[in-house]
């Protein structure tokens, strides 16, 4: 079997907030979001904000087509964990999504690919959709092992999620060299990669949504998503502009047509 044919498979447009906002510009942000925005048919779109304001981004969107998420998760149900959040805690949000694995966790927050493992399963127990970043250093770009560690961020969730459970999860492919840094991966270097995971999965059969991120901006967003493999982006500094989000969930919709 063979994954779904592009068009079937919905896109999907993730904005992390990062630590960014507070009470008075989040509500101007969402504000500004939700009295431009223009439906979507096709497509899917998230926001991750801050913990402390899920609640009011809940409360923003609640009526809205837009769906929210977690930055992050810790992979235990309760207990003795300072300064964490559950899986149920952010369902009890309202949460859809929770984003696993971000190259900035992985690095300041020392989460080995195994943990990142233990967050996926945590996540999906809970009913959450997890979304799974890779991605390699420019070091390892520049030493030609950008798919093998790819791979193994890869193997270290299919080893004790299984295969199985990819079918209701997101990858989000994110070069740690594109992350906030205004480059962007060429959409031949992003495909290759999104091509790769793919690969991955085809045994599946089934419609794995595959996010690119990494200074996606509406200018680069409609030749990414051009890209066959490429169903969406994850989003940082762009997220915090409503017109830069909105534009590039319309350029997520028009793709593939
Ligand atoms: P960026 O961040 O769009 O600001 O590069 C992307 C991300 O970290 O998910």
């Amino acid at each position: 079997m063979t994954s779904q044919p592009r068009a079937q498979r919905r896109r999907l447009v993730v904005g992390n907030w990062k630590m960014n906002g507070t009470r008075d510009a989040n509500s101007r942000l969402l504000q500004e979001i939700l009295s431009n925005w223009k439906p979507l048919e096709k497509s899917d779109a998230a926001i991750c904000p801050p913990f402390v304001y899920l609640e009011q981004v809940a409360q923003a969107l609640s009526a809205s087509q837009l769906y929210w998420g977690g930055q992050s998760v810790n992979p235990n149900d309760s207990g003795a964990y300072t300064g964490e959040i559950s899986a149920k805690m952010l369902i009890d949000q309202g949460c859809r999504y929770v984003i696993v694995g971000h190259n900035e966790r992985r690095r300041l927050q020392s989460e080995s690919d195994d943990y990142v493992a233990r967050q996926f399963v945590a996540a999906q127990a809970e009913g959450l959709i997890p979304i799974l970043c890779v991605g390699e250093s420019s070091e390892q770009r520049e030493q030609g092992k950008a798919l093998e560690t790819i791979g193994r961020q890869l193997q270290a969730v299919l080893d004790i999620a299984g295969l199985q459970a990819f079918a209701t999860a997101i990858v989000a492919y994110e070069p740690i060299w594109a992350v906030g840094t205004g480059i962007t991966a060429t959409p031949e270097e992003a495909a290759q990669v999104h091509a790769f995971i793919r690969k991955q999965f085809a045994s599946l059969g089934h419609e794995l949504v595959i996010l690119y991120g990494g200074s996606v901006k509406p200018e680069n967003a409609a030749e990414l998503f051009a890209k066959e493999d490429i169903d969406g982006a994850l989003l940082g500094g762009a997220s915090l502009q409503a017109k830069d989000f909105i534009a590039i969930c319309q350029s997520a919709e028009v793709a593939g047509k």
